[in-house]
């Protein structure tokens, strides 16, 4: 398969085994891909993603990279991370209110040079976020739009290639549990299954995020 890619990301992620937990469970060996260590800035499974979804961008000639999430979005601080590595402008659409001091991953956008557009309400976030693509369109500003939380089929090849890296660290896991979103992590992982013939069971947990 031909698929562009960039290669930023800080691969193969280590494992480690959860021994105390495993014995406190009196139960299975537990083992953790260290998805937070992937790099960029604090790393996570969107450093996976943006790997393609970057190349994608810079194949259709695109500069300014163009996303939405929440105030404190992982997904956003590493969509600013990775455009200040790579060189293209960012825009980002964050649902709500604009707060006197930035902090967490909302200062972390801003210090990476994402221009915020905040958005009151959560319902008008789709069409605020059109808006934004059309008006930079029309700016001549050549935008990629990146989906909440980067998943869209580009994105789960993502997730499909972490699945040979287990195949290669010698890890024959039955169940593979992860957190889930906006569920690119998923597609990926499920493609991966296809490609890669994985017999063990996925198991998906919600992710809860609790906002003050
Ligand atoms: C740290 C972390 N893990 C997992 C997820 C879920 O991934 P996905 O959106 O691909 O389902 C998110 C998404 O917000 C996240 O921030």
């Amino acid at each position: 398969m031909n698929i562009s890619r960039l290669d930023f990301a800080h691969l193969p992620a280590p494992i480690e085994a959860l021994s105390r937990l495993s014995e406190a469970l009196d139960g299975p060996r537990l083992l953790i891909k260290r998805d937070d260590q992937t790099g960029l800035a604090f790393g996570g499974n969107k450093t996976r993603k943006l790997e393609f979804l970057v190349a994608e961008a810079r194949e259709q000639g695109a500069n300014t990279l163009i996303s939405g999430g929440a105030l404190q979005s992982n997904h956003c601080r590493q969509t600013a991370a990775a455009t200040a590595r790579l060189g293209f402008k960012c825009i980002l659409v964050l649902t709500g209110d604009k707060p006197q001091q930035a902090s967490g991953n909302l200062l972390l956008d801003q210090t990476f040079g994402a221009e915020i557009v905040y958005v009151a309400d959560r319902k008008d976030r789709d069409r605020i976020l059109r808006e934004t693509f059309d008006g930079a369109t029309n700016d001549r500003k050549k935008p990629y739009l990146i989906p909440y939380g980067g998943s869209n089929a580009t994105c789960a090849f993502g997730y499909a290639f972490p699945m040979k890296e287990l195949i290669d660290q010698n890890v024959d896991a039955d169940w593979i549990v992860f957190a889930t979103s906006s569920d690119g992590t998923h597609a990926g992982l499920l493609l991966r299954q296809r490609i890669f013939g994985f017999s063990g069971r996925i198991l998906e947990s919600a992710l809860m995020l609790v906002t003050g």
